[in-house]
């Protein structure tokens, strides 16, 4: 398994709206060897989800793991979020994209999702909390969205200056 680069915000490239994954591609063996380095990047860096488009792979699907003892790793492939409830929940988010910001966003507490596991068969997830948070935000990958598009502009500003901030304390 290998490491894989990670595009990071302002990269153009995460807003890209992911096409559907094939058939053809679920059978490919190259894909299967992604999605396990897709594991590996997301556990090394640490995080709990990564979507395709995060290292530049414009397809909709992303690996997730919410447990604590990183041990169960979930595929969704093609995922559609088929229904939200009306109870909302605010989270602290994170993003491998927007390294060392945070911030509170509302999202549907509870959501029921279909999609495809790594072999292609379909799959019905209803769930709640956190992991509900993490599917949503990782779909929003798919379409090009990223969680600081939520906050108000103040804030995103402030977020985006402190990006910069940590950057140049790294040296990049
Ligand atoms: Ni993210």
């Amino acid at each position: 398994m290998s490491q894989l680069p990670i595009l990071e915000y302002p990269d153009t490239r995460l807003r890209t709206v992911g096409t559907p994954v094939a058939a053809e591609t679920l059978a490919d063996p190259a894909f299967q060897k992604l999605l396990d380095d897709m594991f590996a990047t997301m556990y090394e860096a640490p995080g709990i989800g990564l979507a395709a488009a995060q290292v530049n792979v414009h397809q909709r699907f992303m690996v997730i793991d919410v447990t604590e003892g990183r041990d169960q790793p979930l595929v969704f492939v093609n995922p559609v979020i088929r229904d939200k409830s009306a109870d909302l929940r605010a989270y602290q988010e994170g993003c491998l994209s927007i390294p060392g910001i945070y911030a509170d966003v509302t999202r549907s507490d509870g959501i029921t999702v279909d999609a495809l596991d790594r072999h292609g068969k379909p799959f019905s997830l209803t769930t709640d909390g956190l992991l509900a948070t993490c599917i949503q935000h990782e779909v929003d990958h798919l379409d090009g969205k990223l969680f600081i598009d939520y906050l108000s502009p103040l804030k995103r500003e402030r977020a985006v200056k402190k990006l910069e901030k940590l950057r140049k304390q790294k040296g990049e």
